[in-house]
């Protein structure tokens, strides 16, 4: 096959790539992601400030706009996010206790609602874990309405839409010894016990200098698995784009026959959030040499 796209259909998994609405009139962006990718995340605009900019009225033309150009190229989407301590709008941040509570589900109800039937996936819940040695839970404005707060989520997303994949969605729980990664399975296996719905786990990958890549994601990947969740790797970036760490991300999803499939946090370097780092696949219009190490290893 001649794009990632294709070459992850030979196994019957998909490439994504994380589109931003504010550059679907770049005409060299667009052809690139429409060549490349056959599965889209919208990198800001089903985040809960973009749709809930005031409480309870709802707000879906960007969201709606990445979606639709999704699906008009035929590629499918990754709703991202609903429930997250970053980008609240406003009045979200300022609430608290029940009232927050009530607003996380309300948030929840109407934004599936909308996209009911339409989604892939949904990263129900994002970044909830702490990072360094704790293994536990991040402490946010969500996280003090009460420890259930993520199961509540989930739940209350099953009931919304019983057809879409409901998932939990993380960065540094790619290496299998760290505290946070152990936390997270925890709960992961939790919740699978106890008949919480969850049905898979994303795993961002943002690698760079202080989060490297270490070989023993493959091992994450398949302890997951294990507990009966499918497994994607949602925001690949890597910091300098090394071909040999590119390669061994995507050997690693290979090997791991729940591992469903790659999205990289962007297009071309120039669009990425962190551009200063050079992560991703594209330099312009040109293929750099982590592309041609991924095509070969899928
Ligand atoms: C980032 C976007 O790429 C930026 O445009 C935005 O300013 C901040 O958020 N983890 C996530 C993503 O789950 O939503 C983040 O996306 C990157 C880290």
């Amino acid at each position: 096959a001649s794009t990632l796209g294709a070459a992850a259909a030979q196994s019957g998994r998909y490439f994504g790539t994380a589109i931003a609405a504010g550059r679907l009139g770049d005409s060299n962006y667009t052809t690139i992601a429409n060549r490349e990718f056959n599965m889209v995340t919208p990198e800001n605009e089903m985040k809960p400030d973009a749709t809930e900019p005031n409480r309870g009225q709802f707000n879906f033309s960007a969201g709606d706009r990445v979606y639709n150009w999704a699906v008009q190229n035929g590629k499918r989407v990754r709703g991202h996010t609903l429930a997250w301590h970053g980008q609240q709008p406003p009045w979200m941040q300022s609430l608290s206790g029940s009232s927050l509570r009530q607003a996380m589900i309300d948030h929840i109800n109407g934004v599936m609602a909308h996209y009911k039937g339409k989604l892939y996936a949904w990263d129900v819940v994002n970044e909830a874990f702490a990072d360094g040695s704790s293994g536990g839970r991040r402490d946010s404005n969500l996280q003090r309405t009460g420890n259930d707060w993520i199961e509540v989520a989930f739940r209350t997303a099953r009931a919304a839409d019983p057809s879409v994949k409901l998932c939990y969605n993380d960065y540094n729980i790619e290496n299998w010894t760290w505290a946070k990664t152990q936390g997270v399975y925890n709960m992961v296996k939790d919740f699978k016990s106890r008949g919480v719905p969850i049905d898979c786990v994303g795993f961002q990958s943002h690698f760079n200098s202080g989060s490297a890549y270490n070989s023993n994601f493959r091992t994450t990947l398949q302890n997951f698995a294990a507990l009966g969740v499918d497994v994607q790797i949602t925001e690949l970036d890597i910091q300098g784009a090394s071909a040999t760490t590119y390669a061994a991300v995507t050997n690693d999803c290979l090997a791991v026959p729940r591992c469903n499939g790659i999205t990289v946090w962007g297009v071309r370097d120039q669009d990425s959030w962190r551009s200063g780092d050079t992560p991703l696949l594209f330099s312009g219009n040109n293929k750099k040499p982590a592309y041609d190490a991924v095509l070969n290893a899928l």
